[in-house]
């Protein structure tokens, strides 16, 4: 797989990443259901194998169990086909397991520590700031101050590059004045547009990468996902019960641009789900796509998305299919508290 640089740092990506939300599993707030991590680190090594050179984590996700797998997961390949682990930090937990949010520098170094400890590696490729406030649109707590935490991590060399996710551009620009940012994680999709205006605009302007995330809406453009699947989501699973994306009256018309992304893909020799991440790859500002991917099998209806270049009848195509919307990245419930 061909790879690109990462902003200006020296981390040279593949088009796809593994993404491991769903890697956490089931048992926490924000669960995708149970994940063998049997199946997770299989996924991994697959991966791996096929050129997928980054794993993108974060402390939240199964609070620690995500990282943990991926700590397994990377003991068990040999050091020539090790991805680079991306991680990110900022979403804290209690004992009861319910999820808050810090930039406090102490509290970030603290988490630092602690996902290199769960990771097993000497230092992570990029940590990020997972969220700028949480909730969506609580109080900001000091960017700036949770930068020069991660400088200091950087410093000692617990980190190599330092990324921030969720950000927009005024928030970008109070990190870069205290710190290098090497990317941006933002949410994109074919439902997910919000950041065209400004956010990739600036991240162009002042050579930040794009790892953008939830490319296929969390599995709905995927092209297996129907109306009797969702009904069967188990309780566990976020996106039954607290994403409107999966509901009607949106799920009518999400399904029928399924179909278009089917009849593209169909030309190419391509899943829907190529179809939908090479659509968000078009644009030379994204560096990398990151796609969940729960078990091996599932490579192979993704893989293809790193080659596809979509034609501009296609893309008229799927544009002119495309709902108005913007969707939310988040559980519904978040972005309503
Ligand atoms: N920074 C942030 O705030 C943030 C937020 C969200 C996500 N992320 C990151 O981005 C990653 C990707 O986003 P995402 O996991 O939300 O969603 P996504 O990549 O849009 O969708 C992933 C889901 O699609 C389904 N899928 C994958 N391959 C498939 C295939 N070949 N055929 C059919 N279905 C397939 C799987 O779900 P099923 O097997 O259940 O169908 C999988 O869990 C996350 O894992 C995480 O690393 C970051």
């Amino acid at each position: 797989m061909q790879t690109r640089q990462l902003g200006q740092s020296d981390l040279y990506i593949s088009p796809l990443g593994f993404g491991t939300w769903a890697t956490g599993g089931g048992n926490w707030e924000y669960g995708w259901g149970a994940q063998d991590d049997r199946d997770s680190i299989a996924a991994i090594a697959a991966a791996a194998d096929a050129g997928i050179n980054w794993i993108d984590t974060a402390a939240a996700y199964g609070l620690g169990h995500a990282e943990t797998v991926v700590g397994r997961a990377l003991r068990t390949l040999p050091a020539d086909r090790r991805p680079y682990v991306f991680t990110k930090g900022s979403l804290v937990w209690d004992a009861q397991g319910r999820i808050s949010h810090s930039l406090d520098p102490a509290s970030l170094s603290r988490e630092i520590d602690e996902s290199l400890r769960r990771l097993n590696v000497e230092a992570i490729d990029l940590y990020q700031i997972h969220w700028p406030a949480f909730p969506p649109g609580a109080p900001e707590q000091s960017i700036e101050a949770a930068i020069a935490a991660l400088a200091d991590a950087q410093r000692a060399g617990k980190i190599r590059h330092i990324g921030v996710s969720n950000f927009d551009a005024a928030q970008m620009e109070r990190a870069r004045s205290v710190a290098p940012i090497a990317s941006l994680q933002p949410p994109y999709s074919l439902l997910m547009r919000g950041i065209e205006e400004s956010i990739l605009p600036y991240t162009a302007a002042h050579g930040i990468g794009n790892i953008v995330y939830s490319p296929l809406q969390s599995g709905l453009l995927s092209g297996r996902m129907t109306r009797e699947r969702i009904a069967a989501l188990p309780a566990d699973d976020w996106r039954a019960q607290r994403s409107p994306e999966f509901q009607e009256p949106n799920l009518t018309r999400n399904l029928a641009l399924v179909e278009v992304l089917r009849g593209v893909g169909a030309r190419h020799g391509r899943t829907p789900a190529e179809v939908a991440i090479a659509w968000t790859l078009r644009n030379p500002v994204v560096t990398g796509a990151i796609v969940g991917v729960r078990r091996p099998d599932q490579l192979d209806g993704l893989l293809g998305a790193a080659s596809l270049k979509l034609t501009d009848a296609d893309l008229a195509e799927i544009d002119a299919a495309r709902p108005e919307t913007t969707a939310s990245p988040v559980p519904q419930s978040l972005v309503n508290a």
